[in-house]
């Protein structure tokens, strides 16, 4: 049975940073609903939202105090109601980013919980207790540190919290919680909302914690076998996902599978006894990457994130496996960035052949068979801004490493963490050349002197970015590219080929991914229709030559075998 989001092509938007409505420096869901026809206009058909919910933002609304409301910050119930209504008018669907690996620490349940170990809430969370003041085990957290904090008065007593500590994990073991859960998603559900991104879900079961993870390094460490994707999280998740489908069976569930590759990915999305589990998942090991060449040698003392770029060796084999392993269950999402990496132009774009590098990506990435989603302002072609103070990444790990360096060693190192940090890609959406780019008559909440280009520029040129993006979307709506096989063809690396093809009619898609100039030559296709071109690509002696990071998509009404 088809459902709306085999065909969904999603826009991610980040509410603090898409359009102010009030002018307090931080966007909100009034300015979202007044920009809807923007994002009607580039051809997607879902928004996934990041978190609105009651929300005292230690991590941006990934901490949750109450999910029965809307953050004050991002507006009120009544603008989400009118929100999820237009939406639906224009016939586009409403994806909420729904926290379920933990809460706020200010959310009631915890707050009852530290009350005494007799609450009734106090199993809804992880607690141990501990000997000699020594922490229950060596798990570290992916914000740095130990994944344990002490209880504020109880002697020897810690809780768990995989990420900030003031995101305590939910005891996911507790039928309570996962019954809790249900009933709060139900709540959306019923609400109208069309989906829902599962955020961090394969973190929601843990193994034994009296058992320290094997390593030789001292302190805490990262521990993905302790509580990364382990059995019972299918068995919650499919508990989960079936009392939801009751309400709305078409409701759309992309699961959030940070270290999934393509198995996990098929195994998250499987069928099983006839209960489909997610219908998509994102991960960070959607593209193979290689670190480049030249490293900050500063950056690697400090051990920050290397620098990386597409592995084009390994891209050919990593699409294909992403393809054949999702054939049976789903399609394979497609995406270069998020709010929690660089974006797509400052990690992939080739700074000399810039736009047209950009270009070339999207059609290498989203013709495919598969659901595209556009991090806000990709179509812009926007990079990440330059953060000039340490504090404004707003992550402790960036802080507590300003102590360490001289002035110049920290000039070095803002600069570099602005092109590898994720806050930098959070930027506020630049409209027009008003006061602060059209997004706030206030100054936005992520300072920055960068100067971006604007909607408003965009729209002026036809051959921008935007309008590219623009049609290249409403393509992409087309049968054949949304539903057609995918065939991968052999080609040199550098040049990435692919073929789809339905019902009798048939596209090729040849994108030179490099700074070399290079021919590309196949009979099947020597007399088909351009559809579209990016760069110079000239046809002679039955070859194709595309110079650096041209590409050219074809289609003819037959399969090409034929
Ligand atoms: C997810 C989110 C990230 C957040 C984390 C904790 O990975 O994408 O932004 O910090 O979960 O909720």
């Amino acid at each position: 049975m088809q459902q709306w989001y085999d065909n969904a092509i999603i826009y991610q938007v980040y509410p603090r940073s898409f359009q102010d409505s009030n002018n307090d420096g931080l966007g909100d869901l009034e300015g979202l609903l007044q920009r809807l026809d923007y994002i009607k206009k580039l051809g997607v058909n879902a928004i996934w939202i990041n978190p609105v919910f009651t929300s005292p933002q230690v991590d941006n609304g990934y901490d949750v105090s109450n999910y029965f409301n809307i953050d004050p910050h991002f507006g009120s119930m009544a603008t989400m109601n009118a929100l999820i209504k237009r939406a639906h008018e224009l016939d586009m669907h409403i994806i909420l980013d729904f926290v379920l690996n933990h809460t706020s620490d200010q959310h009631p349940w915890f707050q009852d919980a530290l009350k005494s170990p007799k609450s009734l809430f106090r199993d809804y969370y992880i607690w141990e207790q501990t000997k000699n003041g020594q922490v229950p085990n060596n798990w570290g957290s992916f914000f740095g540190g130990s994944v344990w904090a002490k209880h504020p008065s109880e002697k020897n007593t810690y809780y768990f919290h995989l990420f900030d500590q003031h995101m305590p994990d939910l005891n996911w073991a507790n039928p309570e919680v996962r019954q809790a859960m249900i009933e709060v998603a139900k709540y959306w559900v019923e609400k109208g909302v069309d989906g829902l991104r599962l955020d961090a879900f394969i973190h929601i079961a843990k193994a034994n914690l009296h058992q320290d993870f094997p390593s030789s390094e001292k302190g805490a460490v990262i521990a993905e076998p302790m509580y990364a994707n382990l059995p019972n999280v299918v068995t919650y998740l499919q508990e989960f996902i079936n009392e939801l489908r009751k309400i709305n069976p078409d409701l759309f569930i992309l699961g959030e599978g940070a270290s999934a590759g393509p198995e996990l990915a098929a195994l998250y999305t499987r069928s099983n006894r006839g209960n489909a589990l997610c219908d998509g998942i994102v991960s960070f090991r959607n593209l193979p990457k290689e670190r480049l060449a030249d490293q900050d040698a500063l950056a690697m003392k400090l051990k920050l994130p290397a620098k990386e770029k597409l592995d084009l060796a390994q891209l050919p084999e990593s699409i294909v496996h992403w393809q054949t392993s999702l054939a049976q269950t789903t399609q394979p999402t497609l995406y270069f960035s998020n709010h929690d990496m660089p974006r797509m132009a400052t990690a992939y774009g080739d700074s000399e052949y810039l736009e047209r590098s950009l270009k070339t990506l999207a059609t290498m990435q989203y013709l495919q068979k598969g659901v595209p989603i556009i991090y806000y302002g990709e179509e812009l072609g926007l990079q990440n801004v330059e953060l000039e103070r340490f504090t404004a990444f707003q992550d402790q790990t960036v802080t507590a490493l300003k102590t360490q360096l001289s002035g110049r060693e920290q000039t070095a190192v803002l600069h570099y963490l602005s092109q590898t940090h994720k806050t930098p890609a959070r930027q506020p959406m630049p409209w027009d050349d008003t006061v602060n780019q059209g997004f706030s008559e206030h100054e936005p909440w992520l300072r920055t002197a960068t100067k971006q280009v604007t909607v408003a520029e965009e729209e002026e040129d036809p051959d921008s970015l935007l309008n590219f993006y623009r049609q290249l979307l409403h393509l992409k709506q087309q049968e054949l590219f949304a539903n057609g096989e995918f065939r991968l063809l052999t080609a040199p690396t550098g040049l990435l080929v692919y073929e789809r093809y339905l019902a009798g009619k048939s596209a090729l898609i040849v994108t030179n991914l490099t700074r070399e100039s290079v021919s590309y030559s196949n009979d099947d296709w020597t007399n088909a229709d351009i559809i579209y071109t990016v760069g110079q690509v000239t046809l002679a002696d039955n070859q194709w030559h595309l110079a650096p990071w041209s590409s050219i998509v074809l289609k003819q009404d037959q399969l090409p075998w034929l």
